[in-house]
């Protein structure tokens, strides 16, 4: 078996079988991985064993993959949808559950998701998962697009489905306190409402607007929208921690500001480590404009104080 053999196509290419030396020696780095997942504090779940069985093969397993078996390197690093008949059995073995129905039941992906063969896997066990979402798609004549939204950083993927108007988030989850605080936060109107969900993966809603990053040029208002994100923060007692520039969104037609990705975010707060935290997060950005530094934080203040139950 050749590293070629790995660079499939989805017309009807298939790679070489594994031989039995290279099957074993996946078990053994799928097994590895579920237990360093438990050891992590991760969820494990098909899309964390994935990440960490694509590390293990670089990382400490990297002279055996890459002398013996180029292949399960690919297999994990670059594996496409044809790769799925392979891992399924070898995933078994290990004792992972593996998605018994195809998620192109439900939707049509993109190339991009079908040169994935994790997002493809992921999106199997989604709607195997969640009957609701099967249901709304099943009998469709011309299945909803799936396509990948954003590469993800820590998560691997995120994936969209676009169904006429409606487009709906699909991604996976890493640790076990995230689905909590999503649906706290939905519920509360201050992140995506979340459609569906499961210990693993939320179906959200995608959220219209732009990103603190890209209202850099007003800083105004990018303080103010910053202060009405830190109001209800607070006013729900969550904290958020991580990168507020990207994560809070601001939608300018319903003046609505949204926190998406709840990864990092914790069900009790310190106000003052947030409010740190922010003001770090301002300097960085503003790191070669004073001006637009103090109006951004004058701002934020006004708003947080105004409102805001803390005075900043
Ligand atoms: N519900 C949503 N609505 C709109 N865009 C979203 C939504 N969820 C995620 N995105 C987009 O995808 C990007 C990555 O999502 P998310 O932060 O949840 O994944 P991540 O793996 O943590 O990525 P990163 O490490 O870059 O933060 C977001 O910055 C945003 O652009
Ligand atoms: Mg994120």
């Amino acid at each position: 078996m050749s590293e070629a053999g790995a660079q499939t196509s989805r017309e009807g290419l298939r790679p070489p079988p594994l031989d039995q030396k290279a099957q074993d020696f996946l078990v053994r780095v799928f097994r590895k991985a579920q237990a360093d997942l438990g050891i992590a504090g991760k969820r494990p779940n098909l899309v964390n064993i994935f990440d960490q069985a694509s590390h293990l093969t670089k990382g400490f397993y990297r002279n055996e993959a890459s002398r013996d078996y180029p292949f399960t390197q690919a297999l994990l690093d670059k594996s496409n949808e044809n790769i799925l008949e392979w891992l399924t059995p070898i995933g078994e073995r290990a004792g992972i559950r593996m998605p018994s129905t195809s998620f192109r039941n439900f939707v049509n992906p993109d190339e991009q998701i079908a040169m994935n063969g994790v997002a493809c896997l992921f999106l199997s066990q989604v709607f195997e998962e969640s009957p609701d979402l099967a249901a709304q798609y099943k009998d469709k004549e011309v299945k909803p697009k799936a396509y990948i939204l954003h590469p993800g950083g820590q998560r691997r993927f995120v994936l969209a489905i676009a169904d006429g108007e409606r487009k709906m988030v699909v991604k996976p989850i890493r640790y076990p306190t995230e689905e909590a605080v999503a649906r706290e936060a939905s519920d509360a109107g201050i992140g995506p409402k979340i459609y569906h969900s499961s210990p693993d993966w939320l179906a959200e809603e995608l959220v219209e607007g732009q990103s603190l990053e890209d209202l850099r040029g007003n800083s105004l208002l990018l303080g103010n929208v910053l202060g009405k994100a830190h109001i209800s923060l607070t006013r729900q007692a969550l904290g958020f921690e991580d990168d507020v520039l990207n994560h809070i969104r601001y939608d300018q037609k319903n003046r609505r500001v949204t926190l998406i990705d709840w990864e990092n975010a914790r069900q009790t707060v310190d106000p003052d480590e947030e409010l740190k935290a922010t003001k770090r997060s301002l300097k960085d950005l503003y790191s070669e404009d004073k001006d637009s530094l103090k109006t951004a934080m004058d701002s934020f203040k006004t708003t947080y104080g105004e409102i805001g139950e803390v005075a900043a």
